[in-house]
């Protein structure tokens, strides 16, 4: 296949990046292994080898190579990177009992819920041991506090879960923690390693930050809107999780008091009943919620893109370019 007829960017970044995402591969396979515990090669294994996007160590890769960079300290950031993402994907289905991850049963679902605690901190770990080895502060001080502040985000959305006084404000604060940061991380890491500017580094912070928020909302709306086939997720999992997402917090900051009521029986009390999720979709419908979302992932998607004008011109900040639309192209 070449180059132009692959239409996906992330496609088109990783043929650009193959030798070296080869390389964060071969890094994955080798650190997920241990010699000690077999549950944790047969977990990891699981995940790894049903793929995923590999969106964030691209993006690693992608900002070093923005500039030229050369060594290969951009690969182990990248592994770092994929390797966080991991560990919360474990965690994150423990927390959300949910049963389907990249097209496959979930990890919790197929052995437990201490499997993928222990084996998603074994990760976690493995993590640290990889961005040690780069011998830079500077990223390890991004990547610590990026890993931190996921978990606020996790748990600030653990809180305002069923709470319908959630509004977008807390949303965008979730968004920007459990999602936002490791994008913001993986890029700023890749210009750092790289020897970027501050400004620079600012510029790859701030399209992380707003193409990770525009890559939530975006999956926050296949949710309701998505074919669980494509998505390789379950359709209609936040409503009967009783996460606020934007779609919901839409309709309910328009609510009549009888649709209030609905809400407040669904999502506060969580006594769901048949048909409730087809009715929810009715209201957000009514009131143009799941386009207004749309709309919301659009501008963030183009917020990324002006924050790219700081960059150096070239093929790859083209293809960042192109990303930034292929994540809400999802919604089209
Ligand atoms: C899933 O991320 C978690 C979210 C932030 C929604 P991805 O959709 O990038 O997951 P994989 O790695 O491609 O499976
Ligand atoms: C993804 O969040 C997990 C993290 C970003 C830590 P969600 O719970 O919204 O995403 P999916 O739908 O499980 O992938
Ligand atoms: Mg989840
Ligand atoms: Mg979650």
């Amino acid at each position: 296949m070449t180059i132009s007829t692959i239409s996906k960017p992330h496609e088109r970044l990783a043929q650009i990046l193959t030798s070296e995402m080869e390389a964060v591969n071969t890094l994955i396979r080798t650190r997920m292994a241990s010699e000690h515990a077999p549950r944790i090669p047969e977990v990891t294994a699981h995940l790894v080898e049903a793929g995923g996007k590999r969106l964030r160590p691209m993006l690693t890769l992608a900002a070093a190579r923005l500039f030229g960079y050369s060594g290969d300290h951009h690969v182990k950031l990248a592994a770092t990177v994929e390797f966080i993402h991991t560990a919360t994907l474990l965690h994150d289905d423990v927390v959300d009992e949910s049963a389907q991850r990249r097209g496959r049963p979930t990890a919790n679902l197929l052995w437990d819920n201490k499997s993928s605690v222990l084996v998603g901190d074994y990760l976690f770990s493995r993590s640290f041991q990889l961005m040690v080895e780069t011998g830079s502060l500077r990223v390890l001080d991004i990547l610590a506090n990026a890993s931190a502040t996921i978990a606020e985000g996790e748990v600030l959305q653990m809180t305002a879960a069923s709470d319908l006084a959630t509004d977008e404000g807390v949303y965008l604060q979730v968004v920007r923690g459990k999602t936002a940061a490791l994008f913001s991380a993986a890029t700023e890491v890749g210009g750092v390693i790289a020897g970027a500017t501050e400004e620079q580094v600012g510029a790859l912070f701030a399209f992380g930050d707003a193409l990770g928020i525009a890559f939530q909302i975006a999956d926050d709306l296949l949710d309701y809107q998505g074919d669980s086939k494509t998505t390789g997720k379950n359709v209609g999992d936040d409503f009967r999780e009783r996460k606020l997402t934007l779609p919901v917090i839409k309709a309910i900051a328009q609510a009549t008091p009888e649709e209030l009521s609905f809400w407040e029986r669904t999502i506060a009390r969580g006594r769901q009943e048949q048909g409730d999720l087809e009715h929810a979709l009715d209201l957000m419908k009514r009131y143009g919620t799941l386009e207004a979302t749309r709309a919301d992932a659009l501008g963030w998607a183009a917020k990324a893109k002006t924050s790219l004008g700081a960059l150096p011109d070239n093929e790859i900040r083209t293809l960042l370019r192109d990303l930034a639309d292929y994540v809400v192209s999802r919604l089209n």
